[in-house]
């Protein structure tokens, strides 16, 4: 893959702005056509919220209520979903909650989870990988007291950085291209890495240890996460909140929809990249085994800030395997799960609110494949039997599923119910969910 030149400073998300009106926190958010300069001139098509690419970064604490005025000034039909978020269906942002053109949405829901990197994005049926490959895609960050009270880089934008890493392919006109050719079934793979929409970009830095928040915002592509020089860094959170304590790692793998803060530590004067690097033993599909230069980070001779990551952050309670009532089995296979494409009329799976269940989720091995479920979060149990690494040990809504593996993941559902209005779980390679890797489950009150 071609040389990165590291020459464009690192984009910033703006934070949305907001107002509270009658003590709900409220955000104007309008999806909206543009044209972006992605490395190949100022001219590429692109889709954006509130702006020509990417979305601004939501934030909101825990126990707020928030409003969030949706406008579509796209040319059609989409929807906004908030990945990871517990919240209604109705207000989920699924395939059922389609925005036309023209037309403004308005969810509301109150805030009822740790504080997290979630993130949100388009999810229409059969259309989410060109929504979100064209740019629709942004950061929704949860604050809580258990977070603030913990000693850890929180500047925005200057020592606590959201990390949007896509891959992207152009056409020598510097279009986005979308093709993908036989050999991938998987979806698109790129050959240019944009981070917040920069190709290549460097990063100031100015104390002695940031934390990046880091998203798989990618169609397709997995990417291991390591620095150049095989540094240590401190994984403290899974994609739902926190970790019970730092974990130490030199690498990390991130599937399509997950997320990772980690926390770096450098040294004045320094430069140090990050990269992806070959899945270790091969990948086995493409674009695994591709080395990717990301980003280069420039640390200051002088250095402020947070110098060390506290031993302990948050409890993670494990959820006892003993409490789950009902166990249910996904294959993965194809692009299907337990043989059946996505329907939007059928609904696969009817829980009781409050329940503690088991889901087993397996893939036959014919493809490459993880699993997302919206509303809950789940505790991996084990992966082919076996402990998962300490870097899965927290909060995950979207899990890697290698081929020939099995994996038990336990959740509790919550109380948001609705009996005609479902949520979806799905493969959140963008290409699968499209093509029907996607079933639906009703949230039911007791008894129901
Ligand atoms: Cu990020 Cu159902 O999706
Ligand atoms: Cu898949």
């Amino acid at each position: 893959l071609g040389a990165v030149a590291f020459d464009r400073e690192l984009a910033i998300p703006d934070l949305a702005e907001s107002r509270v009106e009658d003590g709900v926190r409220v955000f104007d958010l309008t999806m909206q056509e543009g044209r972006s300069d992605l490395g190949r001139g100022p001219d590429t098509p692109t889709w954006g919220i509130n702006g020509a690419h990417l979305a601004p970064t939501l934030r909101a604490a825990r126990g707020e209520r928030v409003r969030v005025r949706v406008t579509n000034r796209l040319g059609e039909a989409s929807t906004l979903h908030w990945h990871g978020m517990h919240v209604p269906a109705r207000m989920d942002g699924g395939p059922h909650q389609m925005i036309d053109p023209g037309d403004t949405w308005t969810p509301d829901w109150r805030i009822d989870q740790p504080a997290a990197s979630l993130w949100y994005h388009p999810h229409p049926h059969g259309q989410t990988a060109r929504h979100v490959y064209r740019g629709l895609a942004g950061m929704f960050l949860i604050d809580d007291d258990a977070e603030s009270a913990l000693d850890l880089p929180r500047d925005y934008g200057i020592d606590d950085l959201p990390m949007i890493v896509q891959d992207r392919k152009f056409h020598g006109d510097g279009t986005l291209d979308a093709s993908t050719s036989l050999f991938q079934s998987e979806g698109i793979i790129g050959d240019t890495v944009l981070v917040n929409g920069t190709p290549g970009p460097y990063v100031d830095v100015t104390t002695r240890t940031v934390r990046l928040r880091l998203l798989n915002g990618s169609n397709t592509r997995p990417y291991h996460f390591e620095f150049d020089d095989h540094r240590e860094f401190a994984v403290i959170g899974t994609d739902g909140g926190l970790l019970p304590a730092p974990v130490s790692v030199r690498s990390l793998p991130l599937s399509p929809g997950e997320r990772a803060e980690v926390v770096v530590a450098f040294r004045p004067g320094e430069r140090v990249r990050l990269q992806s690097t070959p899945t270790p033993g091969g990948s086995r599909f493409a674009g695994g085994d591709d080395h990717l230069e990301i980003a280069e980070f420039r640390a200051a001779h002088h250095l402020g800030g947070v110098a060390t990551v506290p031993d302990r952050l948050v409890a993670v309670p494990p959820i006892p395997e003993a409490a789950a009532t009902v166990t249910r089995s996904f294959a993965l296979g194809g692009t299907s799960i337990n043989g059946k494409a996505m329907d939007m009329a059928r609904i696969d799976e009817v829980i009781t609110a409050g329940a503690t269940e088991i889901w087993t989720v397996a893939n036959s091995g014919d493809g490459v494949h993880n699993f997302h479920i919206h509303d809950v979060r789940f505790q991996v149990l084990d992966i082919d039997g076996g402990a998962p690494p300490p870097h899965l040990r927290g909060w995950k809504d979207t899990v890697w599923v290698p081929r020939d593996s099995t994996l038990r993941l336990i959740m509790r559902f919550g109380h948001h119910t609705d009996t005609e209005v479902p949520y979806m779980f799905h493969c959140h390679l963008l290409r699968h969910e499209d093509e029907g890797m996607m079933g639906q489950f009703l949230v039911v009150p007791p008894g129901s």
